[in-house]
């Protein structure tokens, strides 16, 4: 029987090691997760996207009593990126979490759908997204959603 592997490597950064860009973006993210509407689950997440041309759009979770109808914030951010901005790729993103008033100490992971939807940004562009997830005790940094989503479905897989 044939077996495929499949491996993914991402970096494990701290604060110091941080370009002054990725540190705004993460601090963007952290600023917004405050503003966040998560009274059900009490899981604050605030996320924030880099554009090529410089500008910050942030985003946060949007809950809702009916819960499939609320969003994360890492849709929230692209999907608001994407609509004010519809030409400029997304250089950047950073996601970061609170809950009990206290910053994750461990890296938050996007969900699923999350990782969909900025695959399908990196496509529309063309372009891999710089990807940091912060936890006060490290951040994991990655180039492209490919790491995250291995074998994925996209538009290639229609054109085929
Ligand atoms: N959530 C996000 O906004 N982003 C993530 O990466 C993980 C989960 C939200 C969805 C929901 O509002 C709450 O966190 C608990 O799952």
């Amino acid at each position: 029987m044939e077996q495929i592997k499949l491996t993914s490597v991402l970096s494990v950064l701290h604060w110091a090691e941080l370009t002054e860009e990725a540190r705004k973006t993460i601090e963007a993210a952290k600023e917004a997760s405050y503003r966040a509407y998560a009274p059900y689950s009490n899981f604050w997440v605030g996320s924030a996207v880099l554009l090529e041309d410089g500008t910050m759009v942030t985003g946060n979770n949007q809950e809702n009593a009916a819960s499939p109808n609320g969003l994360c914030a890492e849709r929230t951010a692209v999907f608001s990126a994407n609509s004010l901005y519809p030409g400029q790729s997304i250089k950047m993103l950073a996601v970061a979490a609170q809950t009990g008033g206290e910053f994750l100490k461990e890296p938050v992971t996007p969900c699923g759908a999350c990782r969909q939807t900025l695959l399908e940004s990196e496509k529309r562009f063309g372009k891999e997204i710089e990807i940091y997830l912060y936890g006060t005790e490290k951040i994991y940094y990655l180039k492209g959603i490919e790491t995250l989503l291995p074998l994925s479905f996209c538009s290639d897989t229609l054109s085929v």
